[in-house]
C-alpha cells in the first residue's frame, strides 16, 4: 500500500511502521528550517524558469504558493504534521495540496539531499550574524566599563595568587580582546557556510540545464560547492561553526567563573544586581549567582554537540547517509544556548556593583610590590636576576617580621641592597607602578586609552 505521506511510497507494498516513521521523521525538529527551505524552492523555481526547464505560469503559481505557506506558517495557520518525514517533505506536500501537480514540478533537477544541505546553510548564514550582533553588543559593554575603570585598581592573579597590580579596565580588556577574534573567527566560517550546495542534486549532479550560479545570486551565496558529492556529503560547515561557538563559550565560561569568585564573600569585588541573581529556599542570607553558573555549565551543551557532530560524521562513507539528519538537534540547541548566553552576560555585568574599595584594598596583602622592588633595582642597574633576589629576600623578611613592604623603614630597605633610596615608595605606591608601565598592552591609563581607541575603530569596521 503506497503511503500519501512518503515522496517514496510507490517502490513500497506497505507503509512503514508506525514506531520506526516517527524514528526516522525529523519534522519535529527540523520544522525550524520552514523558511529556509521555503526560500531555497522560491529561488530554485526562479531558476527553473529563466533555464526554459517551467513555464512562467507554472514558476508564477509555485512562488505565490510557496510565499502564501510561509505567510500561513508564520501566522500560526498551518499545523505541523509530524507524521511526515521531514520539512522539505511536508512543504512540498503543503504545496500540492494548494496547487496540484504543477507543485510537483518544484523538485526537478532537486533533491533532498542538496535541499537540507542548502536550508542549514542559509539558516546559519542568518544565525552566524545574528551571534556576531550579540558578540559586538558585549564588546560594547565591555569597552564601556573599562571607559570607567580605568583608575580601579586591583590585584592581578596568577595561579589564583595575587601577582602585580592592574585595573579593572586592563582585566576586562582581556576578555575584549578575546570575544574580538570570536568575531573575526564567525566571519572566517561565515565564508565557507556562504557556499551555494543545490543542483548537487542527489549525490551526482542533474541533466537538466540549470544554472547554479544563477540560484546563488538568487540566495546571496558568494560562490557554489564545485563536486556534488562533496556538496551532499559534508556537514564541515556545520562543525566549524559549533567550534567557533565553543570557543566563545570557552571565553563566556572564564568570566562567569571569574565573576562567581569575585561575588563571593571571600572577594566580595562584586556584587550581582537583585534581578540577576537569586536566593536560597533555606538559607536567608544567600545571594547565589546561579546566572553565571548556568553560563559557565551550559558550556558543556555547546562542546558535546561539537563533539557529537564530529562523531557523527566520522568514517561516514560518501555522499549522504541518513546519519546525517543527526547534525540538527545538537547544532539548534548550540545556536540558542549561545545567543540566550551572549544576550545575558552583558545585561548581567553591566549592573554588577564594582566594589572598587575592597578591589584596592586587596592590594595590600600578598607582596603585589615585589616585582615593583625587582624592577626599582634593575632601573638602578642591578641584574634582572639578582635584583629578583634582594625582592625575594625582602619578602621572606616581612613574612617572619609580619610586616608588609610599604610599611618598611629606608633602613630596612638598605638591610638588603644599598642601592636603596627614599624614591622606592613612589616606585611601590600602587598606581604608580601601573602607570609606570606605558608600553601598549599594559595597564596604565596611557596605554589603556590607546588601546580604547583602537577598540572603538576596530568596532566602525566591525559592524554586523
Ligand atoms: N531529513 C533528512 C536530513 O535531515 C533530509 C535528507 C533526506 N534524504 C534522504 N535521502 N533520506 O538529513
Amino acid at each position: 500500500m503506497e503511503s500519501t505521506k512518503q515522496l517514496w511510497g510507490s517502490r513500497f507494498s506497505k507503509s512503514l511502521d508506525k514506531k520506526t516513521n516517527d524514528f526516522n521523521s525529523s519534522l519535529s525538529f527540523d520544522c525550524v528550517l520552514y523558511k529556509y527551505d521555503i526560500l531555497g524552492s522560491i529561488a530554485h523555481t526562479k531558476m527553473l524558469f529563466e533555464q526554459n526547464i517551467i513555464s512562467n505560469e507554472e514558476k508564477e503559481k509555485i512562488i505565490n504558493a510557496l510565499n502564501q505557506i510561509l505567510n500561513e506558517i508564520n501566522e500560526g495557520k498551518i499545523q505541523f504534521d509530524f507524521e511526515y518525514e521531514d520539512i522539505h517533505t511536508f512543504i512540498e506536500k503543503l504545496l500540492v495540496d494548494k496547487i496540484g501537480d504543477t507543485g510537483k514540478k518544484v523538485h526537478t533537477a532537486r533533491s533532498r539531499n542538496d535541499q537540507v544541505a542548502l536550508d542549514i546553510r542559509l539558516y546559519l548564514k542568518d544565525e552566524i550574524r545574528n551571534i556576531q550582533k550579540l558578540l559586538i553588543n558585549l564588546i560594547k559593554t565591555l569597552i564601556s566599563m573599562q571607559d570607567d575603570n580605568l583608575e580601579t585598581l586591583m590585584p592581578g592573579y596568577t595561579h589564583l595568587q595575587r601577582a602585580q597590580a592592574t585595573t579593572l579596565s586592563h582585566h576586562l580588556g582581556a576578555y575584549v580582546e578575546m570575544f574580538k577574534r570570536d568575531k573575526k573567527r564567525l566571519d572566517d566560517t561565515y565564508s565557507r557556510v556562504n557556499i551555494l550546495p543545490l543542483g548537487a542534486c542527489a549525490l551526482c549532479g542533474t541533466p537538466h540545464n540549470i544554472d547554479r550560479y544563477k540560484t546563488a545570486g538568487y540566495l546571496g551565496f558568494d560562490d557554489i560547492c564545485l563536486n556534488s558529492m562533496d556538496a551532499v556529503s559534508d556537514r564541515d560547515f556545520i562543525i566549524e561553526t559549533l567550534s567557533s561557538i565553543s570557543l566563545i563559550m570557552t571565553h563566556i565560561s572564564r568570566m562567569a567563573e571569574e565573576i562567581i569568585i569575585w561575588s563571593s564573600f571571600e572577594f566580595k569585588f562584586v556584587e550581582l544586581d537583585d534581578s540577576y541573581s537569586t536566593g536560597s529556599s533555606i538559607m536567608p542570607q544567600k545571594k547565589n549567582p546561579d546566572i553565571m553558573e548556568l553560563l559557565r555549565g551550559k558550556t558543556g551543551r555547546i562542546y558535546g554537540s561539537l563533539i557529537n557532530i564530529l562523531t557523527v560524521m566520522k568514517g561516514l562513507p560518501l555522499a549522504y547517509n541518513k546519519d546525517m539528519q543527526e547534525d540538527k538537534e545538537p547544532l539548534f540547541d548550540s545556536i540558542n544556548t549561545i545567543k540566550n548566553s551572549l544576550f545575558i552576560l552583558p545585561l548581567v555585568i553591566k549592573t554588577m556593583k564594582i566594589n572598587k574599595d575592597n578591589m584596592f584594598n586587596a592590594l595590600k596583602q600578598g607582596f603585589i610590590d615585589a616585582t615593583d622592588i625587582a624592577d626599582y633595582l634593575v632601573k638602578k642597574n642591578l641584574p634582572f636576576r639578582d635584583a629578583h633576589k634582594v625582592s625575594g629576600s625582602i619578602v621572606s623578611y616581612c613574612i617572619k617580621e609580619n610586616k608588609t613592604i610599604s610599611n618598611l623603614t629606608t633602613d630596612e630597605f638598605k638591610m638588603f641592597s644599598p642601592l636603596f633610596e627614599d624614591d622606592i615608595y613612589e616606585a611601590i605606591d600602587f598606581k604608580n607602578s601601573i602607570n609606570a608601565k606605558k608600553v601598549i598592552g599594559s595597564p596604565s591609563i596611557e596605554a589603556m586609552k590607546k588601546v580604547i581607541e583602537i577598540n572603538k575603530n576596530w568596532l566602525k569596521d566591525n559592524e554586523v
